[in-house]
């Protein structure tokens, strides 16, 4: 069984989160066990403690100081992948740096592991091979939660109802917001194992035994009902089949585009979740200016296509252009999009 805790917005929601941590290591571990390990190129809110959970160096500037006790991990991009980093087990190696901060940190310190299970404004990163098996064992061997942050994958972006669901992962705390509802209402849920739960029972201390949270909105119905209906059409319209065959579809077509285009260096994405990056030169991976990105999201928008990209993430990184078209996207709806992408490639990166 688990239990749910609702409030609005995807921030809020890991905020309950990281509340809760801090909470359990009060009651648990005498207040010892407060750290939360967040990976870098992550983003986890708006908020100065979700920002402090973000390893997005540009979104965060000028917001600090931060929330103490919030620690960055190495990310998990292959096609970036670390200098010195095993490139024949990447997933491994990059897993294994989260443990190598744990011990620098003091695993009697970590609380929490918070991790998106497909980094996405941070570029549309999946996870290498091996890389969750490998922390889901780092996370056991310190006994250390781990917290996914579905706030982008949740509820059918990916072709399954959760992200980690692809990845054989068993979280201890999911987050999910924006595909709650799919946009119609302000809801996003704070989701717990019933062992989570348990931890804040205290037949001690009656007063305390339970997560002290309070929200002027956190009960308000017309969340839920509204989530209620969205998962019923999922269920009853087989979206999450139609996002696997049109996600299938739009990256077979993005990937077309990249033999088309040298311009275009890192094909990536699950389900109607897909995005490309950028670069000047394959051979070195330097990504494109910030204004190669932004014209293609102009020419695309131009064009009546919404297009999304990396924006104020990193200042070298913003050259990713990403897509999240809706799930009930058809063959024609993709090729739309294709066409305007190669239109704006045509127009904007020429091959030389
Ligand atoms: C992975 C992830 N977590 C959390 C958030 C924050 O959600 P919200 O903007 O609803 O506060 C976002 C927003 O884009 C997100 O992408």
């Amino acid at each position: 069984m688990s239990r749910v805790y609702y409030s609005n917005s995807g921030s809020e929601a890991n905020e309950k989160c990281f509340k809760m941590v801090r909470q359990i290591a009060e009651k648990k571990y005498g207040g010892k066990k407060h750290k939360i390990l967040f990976r870098e190129r992550d983003y986890h809110g708006t908020t100065i403690t979700a920002l402090s959970a973000t390893g997005q160096f540009e979104r965060k500037n000028q917001y600090g100081p931060f929330t103490p006790g919030f620690v960055e991990v190495p990310h998990c991009c292959e096609y970036r992948a670390q200098e010195g980093a095993d490139l024949e087990n990447y997933g491994v190696w990059a897993a294994n740096q989260i443990e190598k901060v744990i011990l620098e940190e003091g695993p009697e310190t970590v609380g929490a592991l918070c991790l998106e299970p497909i980094t996405a404004g941070g570029g549309v990163i999946e996870p290498p091979a091996g890389y969750w098996d490998r922390v889901q064992e780092i996370c056991k061997k310190y006994d250390i939660l781990l917290h996914i942050d579905e706030v982008v994958c949740g509820l059918g972006r990916t072709g399954t109802w959760f992200g980690y669901q692809h990845y054989g992962i068993k979280p201890d705390m999911v987050t999910m917001a924006k595909g709650v509802a799919s946009g119609y209402a302000a809801i996003s849920c704070t989701v717990t194992t019933e062992e989570v739960f348990e931890m804040f029972k205290d037949p001690e201390d009656p007063r305390m035994d339970y997560f002290r949270d309070i929200s002027t909105f956190g009960g308000c119905t017309a969340g839920p009902a509204a989530a209620l209906v969205n998962m019923q059409i999922i269920e009853d319209e087989n979206l999450l089949d139609n996002v696997k065959i049109q996600g299938e579809y739009l990256l077979g077509r993005l990937n077309e585009l990249k033999d088309k285009y040298d311009v275009i260096g890192d094909v990536r994405g699950k389900g109607l979740f897909c995005g490309f990056e950028l670069v000047k030169d394959r051979e070195t991976k330097e990504p494109v200016d910030e204004s190669v990105s932004t014209a293609i999201g102009a020419h695309c928008m131009a064009n009546g296509v919404i297009m999304g990209r990396t924006n104020r993430s990193f200042r070298e990184f913003n050259n990713t252009i990403c897509m999240s078209p809706a799930l009930i996207a058809t063959q024609a709806d993709i090729d739309v999009i294709v066409e305007a992408l190669d239109n704006a490639l045509a127009e904007v990166a020429p091959n030389a």
